[in-house]
This record gives C-alpha cells, structure tokens and sequence, in this order.
C-alpha cells in the first residue's frame, strides 16, 4: 500500500517524565491524513504534525458529520510496540461512518496507516506501567456550504499521543453520578456510533457531576431511565453473586473493543456473564443483600476503571470499600499483560509493529 512519507524536521520535545503524562494532552511528531474525493480516498500520507485548514463552512462545524476511534499503542518488554484488536476499531470506524452517512475506509487502509505512523513515531510510545501512544483515527465532513445534508468531501487523519492515565487520580476508584436529568442515546439514535455530538450532548451533565465532586456520570435508558447504559468514556460491568453483568448491547451503547475482550475472558474462565437490561433498582437491591460487591468500566483510555462509589439520586452506595476489588484487579492484569504481551494471546488479539525502515 502506497502511504507517502514526509519526515518532520522540527521534531518536538518529548515529554520527560511519563508519571505526568495524563491523557493526550501531547502530539507525537507525525500524523497520518487521506482525502475522499470524487468517490474515492486520495493520497494517504504521513506529514509532520500540523495545523488542518479548512473552509468556515465545512459540515462538520455545522452539522457535527463526524467519526472518531480510540486505540493504543503498547512498548513491549523486548522493544518492540504491538497493537491491540486494532482491526476492531477499523471495523467499528466504519460502522460508525455508515451510521454517519459517512464513506467506509478500507480496513487494511486504516491498520497500515497506524502501523506506519506508529513506526515512524516508535519513540514516543512511553514505557512505563500504565503508559501507552494513544491513537485517536477521526474521520470529518469537509466541504464549503451550508446545506444540511451529507458532505461529498472527507478527511480521515491519525494523530497520536503518549498517554498515561484517563483519570486523574490513576488506578483509584472513581466516583460515579447515575444521570437522572439528561440522557446520552435513544433507541433508532447515534448512540452506537463513536461520533463527536454523542460526546458534546454529555458534557453538561458531566460537568455538572464533575462540580460536585463527581469523576463521570452513567447514563440511564433515554425512555424510562431506570436502566443502566454506559459511562461516558466506557462500558459498565457489574460484579452480582460472582458474575459478570453487563448492559446488552443495541442501538444505544458503543460495542466497547475492551467489553468483548472482558466478557470473553470471563466466559474462559467459567466466570458466569449476563449480558441484558439492568435496572438500577435491582443493583441498589442486590447491594442492601450483600450480592453486589464490585463495579468497574471497561474502555480503550480508561483500561478497568474501578467504582468505589456509585450515587442514585439521594442514595450513595460504597463498593468493595473503595478500593479495587479482586474481579476487577484479575481482569485488569490479564488485559494489560495480553496487550503488553506479557501473557499468552490465545485469540490473536495483539500484533507486533513492523519495522518498515529495516
Ligand atoms: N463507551 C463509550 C461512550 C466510549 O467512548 C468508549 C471508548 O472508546 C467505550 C465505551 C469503550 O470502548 P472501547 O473498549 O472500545 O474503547
Ligand atoms: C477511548 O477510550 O478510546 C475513547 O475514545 C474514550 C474517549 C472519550 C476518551
């Protein structure tokens, strides 16, 4: 495949202490960038990372026509950088660009172009535990009229980022606001997609929760708001009488890539899962009868994200003791040493990056 590459010559300074790295808040030196022109993407190439130019009236200003993933890049103890599921985000990438209105892109497009960027940029993927190159793949409408119907014109591009953790106080439990004013998605909505208005739509309640001492807010069924969806940057997982539960999935969740991985490692190790409609008040319930005993999020920048604490209105229920319970510790360890491929990978989850400069 045909990616033309143009090395910067200014490269940046790289961050030197990667305990402080949080989440993405500094670019590698490159990025990948394509145009769908005419019906077709154009010139894929990597350019140093700049500045997108583009007309004040492009759509994805006005009508947020706008697609994005999230996946990361993993230093392997022997040096080298492997990837994870990364031809699951390509495929969701263009599930979402279908709900969008929006131009597919070649699968094997996407994971060379990530594979190139990440090789080209190998030496900002951070090492430490905890640590990763963030790899944000964003696909927008670019054009120059306001008519409020689908672009003919597209850009996908690939920036990257070293990252540590998403949430600011690390690997701790997180506290967490059940959303009962707003809600995220509705059945036959764009709750599916990993599209930009899902995400602008939540800040405010986020915020909100955020100003009262909050980390995140999860969200509730857009219709009768008694059952439990996901949480703005992940999926939930419910520890009840030892098993796994977890919201079906459906118009109205994003299929998280590390949802799949924890409900197929659970399934391998006889850990019983329920996947369905969970209503809250059956989880307050199963907490007053000692049966919930642990809650955790599942996603690409929050890794296993434990709960301590859950609030429902006026009601605040405290999981494990506010610490990170066994379930959700074991799940962690067995997902980072499968991406840091430290254990075995019996189901062909990980890649290694090639070094394509020899
Ligand atoms: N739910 C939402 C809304 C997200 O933004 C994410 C992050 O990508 C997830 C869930 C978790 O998905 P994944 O595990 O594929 O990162
Ligand atoms: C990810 O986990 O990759 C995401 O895209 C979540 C994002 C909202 C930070």
């Amino acid at each position: 495949m045909d990616i033309a590459i143009t090395k910067t010559q200014e490269p940046k300074i790289k961050p030197t202490d990667e305990s402080t790295l949080g989440f993405a808040r500094t670019f590698s030196d490159h990025m990948f960038i394509t145009e769908y022109e005419e019906g077709q993407w154009q010139n894929p190439r990597i350019v140093p990372y700049q500045k997108l130019s583009l007309d004040p009236a492009s759509p994805v200003f006005h009508y947020a026509q706008e697609i994005f993933e999230g996946a990361k890049a993993y230093s392997l103890d022997n040096g080298e950088v492997g990837l994870f599921r990364i031809e699951d985000n390509a495929r969701r990438m263009n599930r979402s660009a279908d709900r969008m209105c929006m131009p597919a892109i070649d699968v094997d497009l996407q994971v060379e172009a990530i594979r190139r960027l990440v090789d080209l940029d190998r030496d900002w993927v951070p090492t430490s535990e905890g640590t990763s190159l963030y790899l944000r793949p964003t696909m927008i409408a670019d054009g120059t009229s306001l008519g409020a119907h689908t672009a003919s014109r597209f850009i996908y591009f690939v920036i990257a980022s070293p990252t540590g953790s998403y949430y600011q106080q690390g690997s701790k439990p997180i506290r967490i606001r059940i959303e009962t004013r707003h809600v995220r998605a509705v059945k036959g909505g764009v709750g599916r997609a990993k599209t930009g208005g899902n995400y602008a739509a939540s800040f405010k309640a986020s915020s909100n929760a955020k100003g009262e001492g909050f980390n995140e807010v999860l969200w509730l069924d857009g219709r009768t708001q008694s059952y439990v969806q996901e949480v703005g940057a992940m999926n939930m997982m419910f520890v009840v009488d030892g098993r796994i539960v977890t919201s079906e999935l459906g118009d109205t969740i994003l299929p998280g890539i590390t949802r799949d991985s924890v409900l197929t490692l659970a399934r391998e190790k006889g850990i019983g899962v329920e996947e369905g409609k969970i209503a809250v008040a059956e989880l307050y319930d199963a907490y007053d009868k000692g049966l919930l005993t642990e809650a955790f999020g599942t996603g690409t920048a929050a890794v296993i994200s434990p709960v301590g604490e859950l609030t429902w209105n006026d009601r605040t229920i405290v999981l494990n003791n506010n610490e990170m319970g066994p379930i959700s510790e074991m799940f962690y360890t067995e997902l980072v040493g499968i991406q840091r491929q430290r254990l075995p990978d019996t189901h062909g989850w990980t890649s290694v990056v090639p070094r394509y400069r020899g």
